[in-house]
């Protein structure tokens, strides 16, 4: 009933009474002030007049299904599953990926409780300031090739928050969004996959959004930003959300198209990484190189200083100049 009513007040641009409620849709009018007032709860700002009825003025920022606007034909998103607090979107994510949900299901959530980070880290997602998601896919592509995924991802994440947001910002490999030279999102794919075949592909992606600086714990704050401290103003989640599943859309059907040149070269155009001085920590070993160039299957390559090439498929890049590498 709440919904129905919200769907009314959505598609009524003046007034609608409580007798038109309560008529068009057979409760009584005492029950439609009660839905009203759950709604408002809910973060709606409905306003009520004694002569004229209620209108709705603001939307809530809530990520769920009834917020989130996807486009016709478009399966990324076409199914998502919200949740007000859960352990980790990426887990449930897997859980579902599992029993067979269908490819471009999203679970988003206002809050984690145990949010992960690549290479078994903790990511600070407590607090309904971020973006967090996971997205299933079931792409047609060998487990070695899942790669370029989460490449696609990232180029995803930059292209929804220009085209939502109009702000600009960099990718270091192989999928940490850079925003004034401070990481605002990160993306950690999960592979599901038997020899020769992949199952699913968990994407779960984190954006900090709304937080101010005094919002993240104390060892991030040199290291970690927003879009409002970027931008100086509250950003909308939902609108933005709905932008990078469009974008994620067009750039996975790239990929399914076979054109990986097309995802490496907008990947390149990002990336804050190629040309750069880097240092690689993998399993306790590091060395130091320049950033060469993206391999087709999403590899980095990095000539080291002893002249030999070296291709990067896991493990922690740092780049010269940014988050505290000096
Ligand atoms: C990174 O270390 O940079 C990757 C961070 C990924 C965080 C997201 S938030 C949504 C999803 N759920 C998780 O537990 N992790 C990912």
């Amino acid at each position: 009933m709440k919904s129905q009513i919200l769907h009314k007040l959505r598609n009524e641009k003046g007034y609608l009474s409580g007798e038109e409620l309560s008529n068009s849709l057979g409760v009584s009018r005492t029950a439609v002030w009660k839905h009203i007032n759950e709604l408002r709860k809910e973060g709606y700002i409905i306003e009520s007049s004694s002569k004229k009825g209620y209108k709705l003025i603001a939307l809530p920022d809530i990520v769920d299904g009834r917020e989130i606007v996807i486009p016709e034909g478009q399966k990324i998103g076409k199914q998502i599953i919200h949740f007000e607090e859960i352990d980790s979107t990426s887990n449930y994510a897997k859980k579902i990926g599992n029993e067979g949900c269908r490819h471009g299901t999203v679970v988003v959530a206002e809050k984690q409780t145990l949010g992960r980070g690549r290479i078994g880290r903790p990511w600070q997602s407590g607090s309904n300031h971020g973006l967090w998601f996971s997205t299933v896919l079931r792409p047609e592509l060998e487990p070695e090739q899942v790669q370029i995924v989460t490449l696609a991802a990232s180029v995803a994440v930059i292209e929804g928050i220009a085209r939502g947001e109009g702000i600009n910002c960099g990718i270091k490999w192989p999928n940490d969004i850079i925003l004034d030279n401070s990481k605002l999102a990160g993306i950690l794919t999960e592979l599901s996959a038997e020899p020769g075949h992949v199952n699913y592909l968990v994407v779960g992606i984190g954006i900090n959004i709304n937080q101010d600086l005094k919002d993240f714990d104390p060892e991030l704050q040199n290291k970690a930003t927003s879009l409002k401290i970027h931008a100086g103003k509250k950003i909308s989640r939902v609108r933005l959300l709905e932008s990078i599943l469009t974008s994620f859309e067009e750039i996975y059907n790239i990929m399914l198209e076979g054109n990986t040149g097309e995802i490496i070269n907008r990947w390149n155009k990002y990336s804050v990484t190629i040309g750069k001085e880097v240092k690689i920590v993998y399993r306790d070993i590091e060395y130091i190189g320049t950033a060469k160039s993206i391999a087709s299957d999403g590899k980095l390559v990095v000539r080291c200083k002893d002249g030999t090439e070296k291709e990067i498929s896991a493990g922690e890049v740092q780049v010269r100049g940014l988050l505290g590498y000096v």
